[in-house]
């Protein structure tokens, strides 16, 4: 079978093409977990004036979320939850959002996704933004594991003396959530 489409023009494709473009895209998804873990990689040298790097304050959410008892599914999350910061920092949370959604439940893509809104209870009185922002979800599924990850793991991760799990020992969790078989959009 060869190993590229013969097609130039989509509406020309045939069945042959599309079983070898088909078996290309399965062996890509399998690189999904490596390709996050590079992100989270990516995140050391982007420190954005806080008190650690960002690697660091991922690793330190997620063994905080990891020491308290979270699901698998929730400490891949707080590993993951800024990781966008490396390509977009105002709508990180969004971005990682969708970059997960195709693996997690829906209430963590809404955690992720509006992450940042429920952080500004901490800061946005700072920025001139209302701080309250979190109450219109107050009745929503996720509120309360976005409470939990935001107030109990992502404010306190900034500690650099903070002894934190390597991402090494994160990352049979990452392949077990970012397998290579996601949900089709
Ligand atoms: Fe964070």
């Amino acid at each position: 079978m060869n190993q590229q489409a013969t097609f130039t023009r989509m509406q020309d494709g045939k069945i042959e093409d599309w079983m070898v473009i088909g078996a290309a895209h399965k062996v890509h998804f399998g690189g999904t977990a490596d390709r996050f873990i590079n992100m989270l990689k990516a995140l050391e040298n982007h420190t954005l004036g806080f008190s650690c790097n960002q690697l660091h304050h991922a690793l330190m959410t997620a063994t905080l979320a990891r020491r308290s008892g979270a699901s698998d599914e929730e400490i891949v999350i707080a590993l993951c939850h800024d990781m966008a910061k490396v390509i977009n920092v105002p709508n990180h949370g969004p971005i990682a959002a969708e970059m997960m959604k195709p693996y997690i439940s829906e209430n963590a893509y809404h955690v992720i996704y509006n992450h940042q809104a429920f952080q500004g209870e901490h800061y946005y009185q700072y920025l001139g933004a209302p701080t309250d922002l979190r109450k219109q979800w107050v009745d929503e599924p996720w509120y309360d594991l976005a409470c939990k990850l935001v107030d109990e793991w992502d404010a306190e991760g900034f500690d650099p003396n903070f002894e934190v799990d390597s991402l090494e020992s994160f990352e049979p969790l990452m392949r077990k959530i970012f397998h290579d078989s996601p949900v089709p959009l």
